[in-house]
């Protein structure tokens, strides 16, 4: 691990306006920076970069964060792999926390099973190249399937001869211990009695290097050149320390910008159709290799983005197998649309066949919803057979029942019923047997407790719908929980003058209100206001930073943002960075902001305070009083009328108070 001591310089000495240059044009925006959004195509600038606060906002997209979570987006990189990477741009030294000798052992077995997979890699490519065998077999063999030179070099293939030991003795010469030759699978070590013999595994095959999402290589797929029968037509490399098939999908290293570009991935079955994509001029591709999605495989896209679209092959039976895996991907909330190419074609041989924007045109026109897919598919099967339609409505429900989200599973409820033509309340009521039935069996413990008392609701849809209803006051509550955070970020350490109106009692003993002014720490006031009502965030991330900024007012006596924007906890510094930034936006367009600011600092902060408290009040109370009447209804509890009319008188008083302070 690195140590703390070199994430503290990391993070001291990058500047955030230096790193971003390095991958976005950026001009000078007043105190700010700003250029065009490297995450979509856009004419005019939506992403900024503020020197002063060191952190970055992409308007387009939403995205921004300091340094080190720019890395994380544009390039993908986890977090260590950012730290490294700002580390060697800024000539600072790594030191690791000291390891165990296990740990050290471990690290330095798959160091070795990389570098020597990287040496295979560069060989292969070499002798594909500049060898006459190569050339001969294995370089031809790819320009025959129309693979150009460019492609060729981007996807890094190569040539393993057809010799038995070829690259083993190569490798060995080189100095590679045969240990990690043997443990990656690119050596076959066989042995009998006192000799000890060895083989290249890929011996007389054409070489598909598999990159990590950061470009390491972790395995090997090799094809047969010949057409026989008996041999396996590709061979990839064997289960080991740094090859893990069901975490691996080909071709994401050359993909990952694009897909998370065109918030889309193409889902394809081989090597060669990521190829063959690629050369077409799409990239945004990947393949999970011939075998079922896995979800740590769904998992590297949700990365990138949340939609998938699958690419059959044009032969029916392949289809049906894939139906199956495709509610994976729903599971993990991810949208899924499919492409089915005509019989007898695939993705590679389609590609070829066709012009790029034939090929477009293909994959856009006959894109199409899964779940309408899947319906349609199976409708074509049970048309005229009740008992088969049964069957085909609960398939269909399953899948839809799989989709974490209430409101989308509802949408898919009505399409369907219009579909199959049959009333949405059965199939209402189908869903609401297998989501109760799902909640029993999932332990509690790993879910959402929303999550759980949605799906362990016996009615279903009755809650489903419900949650529909609450959505306005939870966005108000956002809103008004927003507008906390916000002035404790941008005005919390600022001292200012506070009036209040106390309930005091005249000479003759009558309550009446009198003025009274103090002044106060605006972090210091806004605590003390919200911790005298108990008053909770409702929403977790403003809850996560709420409670680190009472942490620091606790032990520093003022608020420290830099804490908070180079915070581990991505929701917590990309929240923060949206705040600050939005403040910032102006300077992308040319009106000037700066009386606004004078404004709002000067005169009304103190209105400003107290509105955001009371105002959060006044719906904290409407949402109990509420609550309250809702219990009436549909509990049948006695009405506390007291309750009632204490909470409305003391809404009323907010009000009064929202009025008058001035
Ligand atoms: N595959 C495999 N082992 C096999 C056959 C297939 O690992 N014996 C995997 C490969 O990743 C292959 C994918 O399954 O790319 C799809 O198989 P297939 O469609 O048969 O191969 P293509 O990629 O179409 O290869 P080609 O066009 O060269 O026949
Ligand atoms: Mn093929």
């Amino acid at each position: 691990m690195i140590t703390q001591q070199t994430i503290d310089k990391v993070f001291e000495t990058a500047r955030v306006e230096e790193v971003i240059g390095e991958f976005v044009q950026l001009k000078k925006a007043g105190s700010n920076f700003k250029g065009l959004s490297p995450f979509v195509d856009e004419k005019s600038p939506s992403f900024m970069v503020s020197p002063v606060k060191q952190i970055w906002k992409d308007f387009s997209t939403g995205k921004g964060g300091n340094a080190i979570s720019f890395l994380m987006e544009h390039e993908h990189y986890s977090y260590p792999e950012a730290i490294r990477w700002l580390a060697k741009k800024y000539n600072i030294e790594i030191e690791e926390t000291k390891q165990t000798d296990e740990q050290k052992k471990q690290m330095n077995e798959r160091e070795s099973m990389f570098l020597v997979s990287k040496f295979a890699k560069e060989y292969f490519h070499d002798v594909l190249l500049n060898t006459q065998q190569g050339r001969a077999i294995g370089l031809s063999y790819f320009k025959e399937r129309g693979f150009r030179e460019d492609i060729i070099e981007k996807f890094d293939l190569g040539y393993c001869k057809d010799e038995w030991d070829n690259f083993t003795k190569a490798a060995l010469a080189k100095g590679y211990d045969l240990k990690y030759l043997k443990s990656t699978g690119l050596t076959i070590v066989k042995e009998g009695g006192a000799t000890v013999k060895k083989f290249d595994r890929f011996k007389g095959r054409v070489m598909f290097p598999i990159h990590s999402m950061s470009g390491r290589i972790l395995g090997f797929g090799g094809r047969i050149l010949t057409n026989d029968k008996k041999a396996a037509k590709y061979l990839n490399s064997p289960e080991s320390d740094i090859y893990h098939k069901s975490k691996i999908l080909y071709g994401l290293y050359q993909a990952k910008k694009e897909i998370a570009k065109q918030d889309n991935c193409y889902l394809v079955e081989g090597y060669t159709d990521v190829i063959s994509f690629h050369q077409s001029g799409i990239e945004n591709v990947v393949a999970s290799s011939g075998t079922a999605l896995t979800p740590d495989q769904i998992r590297l896209v949700n990365r990138l983005t949340k939609n998938i679209t699958v690419l059959f092959d044009g032969d029916a039976a392949g289809v049906r197998a894939s139906l199956r895996g495709i509610d994976l991907i729903l599971e993990q909330g991810m949208n899924v649309k499919v492409v089915a190419f005509p019989e007898g074609e695939d993705p590679d041989s389609f590609a070829k066949a066709h012009s790029t924007a034939e090929l477009k045109e293909y994959l856009s026109e006959k894109s199409q919803d899964f779940i309408e897919f899947k319906v349609s598919l199976l409708m074509q099967e049970a048309s005229n057979d009740p008992v088969k339609k049964a069957g085909l409505i609960r398939d269909i429900v399953t899948s839809i029942s799989k989709i974490p989200d209430g409101i989308q599973r509802e949408v898919y409820v009505q399409e369907c019923a219009r579909i199959m033509d049959i009333s949405e309340q059965v199939l209402f009521s189908e869903l609401a047997q297998l989501l109760s039935k799902s909640a029993r069996n999932t332990s509690i413990s790993t879910r959402k407790s929303s999550e759980v008392k949605e799906q362990q609701d016996q009615r279903g849809m009755a809650l489903i719908k419900n949650e529909r209803q609450t959505t306005p006051k939870i966005d108000t509550l956002f809103i008004l929980e927003k507008e906390i955070i916000r002035i404790l970020l941008l005005y919390g350490n600022k001292e200012i003058d506070f009036v209040d109106w106390i309930e005091v009692e005249d000479e003759k003993g009558r309550p009446k209100l009198e003025k009274e002014e103090y002044t106060s720490l605006i972090a210091n006031e806004m605590y003390l206001n919200l911790q005298e009502d108990e008053i909770e965030f409702t929403n977790e991330v403003f809850k996560k930073i709420y409670f680190q900024l009472i942490h620091q007012l606790n032990q520093l006596e003022k608020i420290s943002i830099d804490q908070l924007i180079n915070n581990t906890d991505p929701e917590i510094s990309s929240m923060v960075t949206t705040i600050l930034m939005d403040e910032e936006k102006y300077t992308l367009s040319d009106w000037g902001r700066k009386e606004v600011t004078v404004t709002e600092t000067v005169k009304i902060l103190p209105k400003l305070v107290t509105d955001a408290i009371l105002n959060l009040r006044r719906v904290l109370i409407e949402l109990k009083i509420k609550g309250i009447l809702e219990g009436i209804k549909t509990e049948n509890v006695v009405p506390d009328l007291e309750e009632i009319n204490n909470y409305t008188a003391l809404k009323k008083r907010i009000f009064e108070k929202l009025n008058r302070v001035v």
